[in-house]
């Protein structure tokens, strides 16, 4: 490599990698039978004779399924000692009441999927059943996943002390850490994480059940894991060390397992739990209110819940962590504890008394214990990053909804109400504070976003309010612009929110909406998350499991045929799989042959992080760079490091906020690096600056605040630097990096190698400044002023004013992601110099001469020589010189 530049050769791989693959004959063999069977079924070929055969096997395989059955029922019935209170609360539970049919389905059947509503005890309580069936007593393990690593620390706690087992019995792993040892016998766990499982061990010869819990959420992982299990089920089976497979959905809507051709040749038994919820009687809205309204109507809708009906908590949907937060503040201003303002959270419990009029019903609620409540130390934290959230407009006196029958005017109450958020980005700490009942004389609200809608039960719900919306993050399949809306929700998801009501007893649902708006506008489902987002690191992943015929996976619901070949092109533009290659279409052969992974592509494959990132640790061995790659893909990595200003920036916002970082940026600059000029190079090495200062000061919540950052986010870039740096060890050989979290500033040469690692890995997001307008330009072409364009969109682009390029406007920039809000915004840039383009995304560019390396290839049709296949840049040239390359 030259001294200035990096070189673009990727890094070696070691032998020790090809140990990884999977070598197991039969599983190859299985895989390649299954694709070459869904794709007889897609195409339609021989469908009947087809079907004949299957029923034929199912037939066969469920006769050996009843022969087998004696062997795969494990003997043994394991003690366990529950504490009195425990074992009384469980037989509560609806679940408990069909042990014997769940535990005899199970035993029956290789999979079986368990249908019940949240709060029937199908999380806590089915790993208790199979620990005492003896399930983790064998060769084997009992594994869950839960889509949130929330739930699967809670619950393993919560599994744990039901049990009276330690948590070196009753663990749990996820993305960054867990308590997993030899002796463990339930192991909770991310989905995510049982996938990296997979593509180490792919028998999962570790476990004797794997449960997949909430799978009508329908993540990816959880779907991809539905999918590798399919196959791998039966294949456990045939080896005589069976594997037993149980879903777990909070919906009866299971079709998409069950009815599926694709996934199981049997189809799984449904047990159904019957929940035993008390009636909820729904009120709608007769108008629905404006869209920017419905926050403020669920606020007045609270205010009146508490000022005029009996006691009973009340849980309140909103869409996101911002507008928790921003409801909760004015909600505790509204219904202060104590004259001094103070939060409720600082009140010792008792202290104030209840002064409502007891209402009939109250003498039947049940006493609210005051045994686990505790007062506890304001959570610093949770405090800055409510507190610098910009406060969301409130118009007391707007009124888009109608009053409901039951509740009247301001009776100016001001009894204390216990106002606690709740969303997934919380703190476990701050989550668990939900379950403890209130302080006595206190009437509970919960702010929540929807993670209170299966996963977690907040006890003693008596009022839910729903504002019927859910923010969803939308991806533009192909270009992977992503775009937060907010819309309704599905009515399903709706009708889980009501059911929080009756879990104690009758409730009330409050529906911010109008019933004709639920009838018609709402979607009967939410879509599978695979269906709505980019598939690059799934397809990598699968690679890497060496299923090569991507789209013939079994997927519960496939993704399109178009996201997969996006995917495809993007791995191929960054060197992790060889190109497809089109063959003549014969009898015998498949028109196209797959893709194949390549060494690179395995290397990348074992770093937890999107492809494009692991494509720049792959080229960060040089020059001593790789602390600093570590620390900017662990940092891009991590949603936000960057407290939000404004949210979608407006016309107004947009100098204030650009003004407020700017402020910050030169700080954190200036601590960490000195006063050099580089801050104006691109928010990616803000970001490196704002890992490398807040680490130099010790990483404290102070400082964090102080200049803008979300302590959280930096707390979880050094854990995922951490789990980086092991990986780098591990798959670079010889890269022996310590895991110091403090970091000296980089040198310039390494600044500006970092930049062009950068645009190795984000070469297809190349944006160029549209030429400025001509002095007396019409208005149309003076809105491309400080426009950009790209290769994939039409449409112009422009600088996010959160970005430190905000008033630079370089000619050439990259981005790391395009979110469309009032306009087409680049986030997360880094300037770039146009000489580095030919060398560092050559499959991006079009060359007027031939290039050495690599091979060029002639465009006939164009007369020109193209490099690579792609020339998708050239679209870019649009107006512009074009980039010579000599
Ligand atoms: O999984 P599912 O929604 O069916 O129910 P679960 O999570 O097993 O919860 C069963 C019961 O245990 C519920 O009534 C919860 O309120 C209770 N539980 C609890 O009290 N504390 C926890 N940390 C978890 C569950
Ligand atoms: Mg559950």
């Amino acid at each position: 490599a030259s001294e200035s530049s990096i070189d673009t050769s990727d890094m070696s791989t070691d032998e020790e990698q090809e140990e990884t693959m999977v070598d197991d004959e039969d599983v190859k063999n299985e895989l390649e039978t299954i694709a070459a069977k869904s794709e007889k079924g897609m195409t339609g070929e021989k469908e009947n004779e087809l079907e004949d055969k299957e029923k034929i096997e199912k037939s066969k395989t469920e006769q050996k399924d009843k022969e087998d059955k004696e062997n795969s029922k494990p003997a043994v019935n394991i003690p366990v000692n529950r504490d009195k209170d425990i074992q009384e609360a469980r037989l509560k539970l609806p679940i408990l009441a069909e042990e014997q049919m769940v535990m005899e389905t199970i035993n029956d059947s290789q999979v079986t999927i368990v249908c019940g509503e949240t709060g029937s005890g199908k999380t806590t309580q089915v790993p208790q059943f199979l620990y005492e069936a003896g399930y983790a007593h064998g060769e084997g393990i009992i594994g869950v996943t839960e889509p949130r690593r929330v739930a699967a620390i809670s619950m393993s706690h919560r599994v744990g002390k039901e049990m009276n087992l330690t948590t070196s019995e009753v663990s749990y792993q996820i993305r960054y850490e867990g308590n997993v040892t030899p002796k463990t016998k339930i192991k909770f766990m991310t989905d995510g994480v049982l996938l990296k499982e997979v593509q180490k061990d792919f028998l999962l010869t570790k476990y004797s059940v794997i449960i997949i819990d909430e799978a009508h959420e329908r993540s990816v992982y959880t779907d991809i894991l539905i999918g590798l299990l399919s196959r791998i089920v039966p294949l456990r089976h045939k080896k005589g060390s069976p594997l037993k497979l149980i879903i777990m959905s909070a919906t009866l809507r299971v079709e998409d397992f069950t009815d599926n051709a694709r996934l199981f040749r049997v189809t799984p038994p449904v047990v159904k739990v019957d929940s035993r919820q008390f009636p909820v009687t729904i009120h709608f809205n007769k108008r629905t209110p404006l869209d920017n309204t419905y926050l403020n109507e669920a606020y007045k809708k609270v205010c009146k819940i508490h000022r005029k009906l009996p006691e009973g908590g009340i849980l309140v949907f909103v869409t996101g962590q911002q507008e928790v937060n921003t409801l909760c503040r004015k909600l505790r201003q509204t219904f202060p504890a104590t004259q001094g303002g103070k939060k409720e959270e600082d009140i010792i419990p008792g202290k104030k008394k209840n002064k409502r009029t007891e209402s009939p019903e109250k003498k039947n609620l049940p006493k609210i214990s005051l045994d686990n409540y505790s007062v506890e130390p304001t959570d610093e934290e949770e405090e800055r990053e409510g507190g610098s959230d910009s406060e969301a407009e409130f118009d007391e006196t707007s009124d888009g909804s109608d009053d409901d029958n039951i509740l009247g005017e301001d009776g100016g109450c001001s009894d204390p109400m216990f106002v606690l958020p709740l969303y997934s980005m919380l703190s476990s700490d701050r989550q668990a504070k939900v379950f403890a009942p209130p302080p006595n004389g206190y009437r509970l609200c919960v702010v929540a976003t929807n993670v209170a809608e299966t996963s977690l039960t907040i006890p003693n719900v008596k009022y839910v309010v729903d504002t019927g919306k859910v923010k969803t993050k939308f991806y533009d399949k192909v270009t992977g612009v992503s775009t937060f809306r907010i819309t309704w929700t599905s009515s399903a998801s709706a009708n889980q929110r009501a059911g929080r009501a009756g879990r104690t007893g009758p409730g009330h649902c409050y529906r911010l909406y109008s019933s004709a708006v639920f009838t018609h506008d709402f979607e009967k489902f939410s879509p599978a998350e695979i269906t709505r987002r980019p598939v690059d690191d799934l397809v990598l992943q699968m690679k890497d499991m060496n299923i090569d015929k991507v789209m013939n996976f079994p997927y519960p619901t496939p993704p399109d045929w178009e996201q997969i070949k996006a995917a495809e092109r993007l791995l191929v533009s960054l060197g992790a799989l060889t190109a497809p290659v089109s063959r003549p279409k014969s009898r015998y052969k498949s028109k196209e042959v797959p893709s194949q992974i390549t060494p690179l592509g395995r290397a990348m494959a074992h770093f937890p992080v999107s492809p494009r990132y692991s494509k720049m640790l792959s080229l960060g061995h040089q020059h001593d760079l790789l602390p600093y790659v570590v620390a900017m893909v662990a940092a891009l990595s991590v949603a936000e490091v960057f407290v939000e200003l404004h949210q979608p920036p407006d016309e107004s916002g947009e100098k204030d906020e650009f003004k407020k970082r700017l402020q910050h940026f030169k700080q954190i600059q200036k601590m960490w690096a000195g006063n050099g000029h580089s801050l104006l190079l691109g928010d990616l090495t803000v970001l490196l600056k704002a890992v490398g200062s807040c680490e130099y000061q010790g990483c404290t919540p102070e400082f964090c605040q102080k200049h803008g950052i979300r302590f959280k986010a930096m707390k979880e870039v050094r854990k995922l630097r951490v789990q980086l740096t092991n990986s780098v060890n591990t798959v670079i050989p010889g890269a022996n990096l310590c895991v110091d979290p403090k970091l000296d500033p980089p040198n310039d040469l390494q600044s500006k190698l970092l930049r062009q690692i950068i645009l190795a890995g984000l070469g297809d997001h190349v944006a160029r400044k549209y030429p400025d307008p001509p002095p007396g330009a019409d208005d149309e072409a003076k809105k491309l002023k400080y426009a950009y364009q790209c290769a994939e969109l039409e449409e112009p682009l422009f600088i996010h004013p959160s970005s430190v390029l905000y008033r630079q406007n370089p000619q050439l920039l990259v981005y790391q992601r395009i979110e469309e809000t009032s306009r087409l915004y680049m986030k997360g840039l880094v300037a770039m110099e146009a000489e580095w383009l030919p060398i560092f995304c050559p499959s991006h560019c079009t060359f007027s001469k031939p290039l050495d390396d690599p091979a060029p290839e002639f465009d006939e049709t164009k007369g020109e020589v193209m490099c690579h296949m792609t020339s998708t840049f050239s679209r870019c040239t649009w107006g512009l010189p074009a980039i010579e390359m000599e």
